[in-house]
């Protein structure tokens, strides 16, 4: 099929290039004319791995890239919006990106054309969207506005892309959901599954996605009710970790004990230094306001975002424990991006982290596998610099602390970090290692949601009260 996705960005790329990857001809369209020429040489402007290779395979075959709406769009049977979604300062999501493209589009189709709303949009969106198109001269019954929301992560997006535990659409008429599912066919009726030029095998055989029709407003629905019950549940397994501290109980063991009930699940029940990223504090304020909107206090949203970022202060003064005071010490920070596998920085609670600890006059070295320059653009203070490795970072420092779930940083030799650091202290906002690895490399470890060893325990500071 003949597609178009208009926005470049991290969805709208993976969505454009995994697409193509399915066997369809794919117009990838955005304004920035800079984007779409580093595309065009192959230059993905973010980090997500396959994503480079997918574009190599397809650039210039079933993967085209244009600043020009009018060609593609006119000859696309759909048409995937894919644009950017910010927040405001309300917490309300800003949709005029979405609003112009949709009026662009809006003048240029000719046949009938599925509209695909993909980006992540408050509810009611596709109504809004459905009279933006008919106020811009599409007749009505000329165009279908779908909802087919995306639940890709960051780092994984292209795997998740294609191979999908469900496919949603939300789709006002049957003409509509024929196109949708024509364009979902490869991966509906397996054939994708079992083609040899397959850019990542099934590792083992596998069902195909849950095929999920509803109307457009419900589709909106499950995508907010989707991030927000999974940013719940990282709330709760903090609150549950902190708990655990209170109480001197085992998090992990707690953790392992409550998902493994199937209604449950495991997934989603890391503690840590809480979740970060553009879309879960974004989703969870924009589906607030949304509540709020319609006259319902959505109270259990809000207690999620007060939970996650009371985490990341519970770290400091676990930092703070560890070290009694904090001004002039010099602490390594292992992690800027929001989670590891991606130098995304937006949200992350790595930086909220570290910009406390500036705050309280420490003197930070960081120090990330990918998103170094990103943070440097972002924090700019003369006491926080950038090292060249994770050892590098260490040397000298009065303790190390973990702030990003990199593999990296999972398999450091603890003995070199031991000899490197001036204190051999470690606070870990991801629970990489175990007490036990720590104990054999004789390091005080501070972890989120275990009990102390004796040593960290003896030696720790009650900072709740310096
Ligand atoms: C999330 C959802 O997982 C996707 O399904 C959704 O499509 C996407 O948002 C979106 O709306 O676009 P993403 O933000 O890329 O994906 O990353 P996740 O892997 O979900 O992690 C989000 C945050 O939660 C990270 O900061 C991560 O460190 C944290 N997290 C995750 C935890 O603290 N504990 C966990 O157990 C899991």
């Amino acid at each position: 099929m003949k597609l178009s996705v208009i926005g470049s960005g991290y969805v709208g790329t993976v969505a454009g290039a995994c697409l193509a990857e399915m066997g369809h001809d794919v117009c990838l369209i955005d304004r920035d004319e800079e984007r779409i020429r580093s595309l065009q040489r192959f230059q993905v402007p973010f980090y997500e791995q396959l994503l480079p290779e997918l574009i190599r395979k397809h650039a210039g075959h079933r993967l085209y890239f244009s600043t020009d709406f009018s060609g593609p769009v006119r000859d696309s049977a759909a048409v995937f919006v894919a644009v950017g979604t910010p927040s405001l300062h309300n917490g309300e999501a800003d949709l005029s990106y979405v609003d112009s493209a949709v009026r662009e589009v809006a003048k240029i189709i000719r046949n009938y054309t599925v509209v695909i709303e993909k980006s992540t949009v408050p509810v009611m969106t596709s109504r809004a969207i459905r009279k933006v198109m008919i106020l811009n001269g599409a007749p009505e019954g000329n165009f279908d506005v779908v909802s087919n929301p995306e639940f890709l992560r960051e780092g994984t997006g292209v795997t998740d892309f294609l191979y999908p535990d469900r496919i949603v659409v939300g789709s006002p008429s049957e003409a509509a959901t024929d196109v949708m599912s024509g364009i979902y066919a490869p991966l509906l009726d397996g054939s994708y599954y079992r083609r040899e030029d397959i850019i990542v095998p099934p590792a083992e055989p596998r069902s195909t996605p849950q095929w999920i029709v509803t109307n457009p407003i419900s589709a909106e629905l499950i995508k907010h009710a989707s991030n927000s019950f999974l940013a719940m549940k990282i709330s709760y397994a903090n609150v549950i970790a902190n708990l655990c501290e209170a109480v001197g109980a085992e998090v992990e063991h707690v953790c392992r004990g409550l998902g493994t009930d199937s209604r449950i699940g495991e997934k989603f029940l890391r503690p840590g230094i809480g979740y970060g990223g553009s879309c879960f504090p974004k989703d969870v304020a924009a589906f607030s306001s949304v509540a709020r909107e319609l006259g319902y206090r959505f109270g259990l949203l809000q207690e999620v975002a007060a939970i996650n970022a009371e985490q990341q202060v519970r770290f400091v003064r676990k930092v703070k424990g560890a070290l009694w005071t904090l001004r002039d010490k010099r602490i390594a920070a292992l992690g800027l991006a929001y989670k590891g596998g991606t130098n995304d920085i937006r949200e992350s609670p790595a930086l909220s982290v570290i910009r406390m600890l500036l705050d309280e006059g420490c003197e930070i070295v960081a120090y990330d596998p990918a998103a170094m320059d990103k943070a440097a653009k972002e924090i700019q203070s003369e006491r926080l610099t950038f090292a060249a490795t994770p050892y590098e970072a260490v040397t000298n420092a009065d303790a190390m602390m973990i702030l990003t779930d990199w593999k990296e940083f999972a398999e450091l030799d603890l003995s070199r970090i031991r000899k490197l650091l001036k204190y051999p202290i470690v606070v870990d906002g991801r629970n990489l290692f175990t007490p036990q690895q720590m104990e054999t490399a004789e390091l005080i470890y501070h972890s989120v949601g275990r009990t102390e060893s004796p040593v960290a325990e003896t030696l720790a500071f009650d900072a709740t009260k310096s």
